[in-house]
């Protein structure tokens, strides 16, 4: 039997980290084996090219050339990780995927929708995630979250704007395709959005 694919989404400073390992809790607990991975990332190549995107550097990134490292790095996780487990029966997880590319190249850097959806289908074929969830907060309070970390990366130096833009393109998503996501409130301490999360993943594990 094939597993289950669940990718988790969000703007900076959601708290995906620490919510990743409550989903894996969840699951391992119902007895499902896990695979957690990440984008851009998960393979060796995956890791070299996310530093090539997250590194500053002068003159910044053509939308198109950022998009297109995405999906180059989703290709080869796709081939040595994603679609392997699936057919060993292996729940992905999967902290970001093709959502965050729709988000941040599409409504981030105004890349259009149908290039993101072509890419899309060459790189994953039918594969789409079997679950997304979305940790939504108010930008402000992300970005004063990751103001107290180490020092930014390129997509975090961006200004509020970008990421208004980021996440109205989620939750946009997200309300086209209600069966797919599962919102999670996320502007509330790291133990109560975990509680939310073990509840959304109990509801949705008892639909399945
Ligand atoms: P993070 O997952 O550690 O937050 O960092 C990855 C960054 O890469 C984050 O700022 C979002 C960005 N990103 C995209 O812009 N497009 C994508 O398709 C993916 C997977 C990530």
């Amino acid at each position: 039997m094939m597993g289950r694919f669940i990718t988790v989404e969000g703007i900076e400073g959601a708290g995906k980290s620490t919510q990743l390992v409550a989903i894996r809790e969840c699951l391992q607990s119902a007895g499902c084996p896990v695979v957690m991975t990440r984008e851009p990332g998960g393979t060796a190549l995956g890791e070299e090219i996310r530093g090539l995107l997250l590194a500053h550097r002068d003159g910044g990134l053509a939308p198109e050339t950022e998009a297109l490292l995405m999906f180059a790095a989703r290709a080869e996780h796709l081939r040595q990780v994603i679609r392997p487990a699936l057919a060993a029966g292996q729940w992905v997880i999967c902290d970001r995927f093709t959502d965050a590319t729709y988000a941040y190249q599409g409504g981030g850097r105004g890349l259009p929708t149908a290039r993101i959806a072509a890419l899309e289908d060459w790189v994953q074929g039918e594969l789409r995630p079997d679950l997304t969830l979305l940790f939504d907060l108010p930008v402000p309070v992300g970005l004063r979250r990751i103001a107290q970390r180490g020092p930014a990366d390129r997509f975090e130096a961006e200004a509020l704007e970008f990421f208004d833009r980021v996440r109205a393109a989620y939750l946009a998503r997200a309300a086209a395709d209600p069966d797919r996501y599962r919102i999670v409130a996320a502007d509330a301490p790291a133990a109560e959005v975990s509680t939310r999360v073990k509840q959304c993943m109990a509801d949705w594990m008892a639909r399945d």
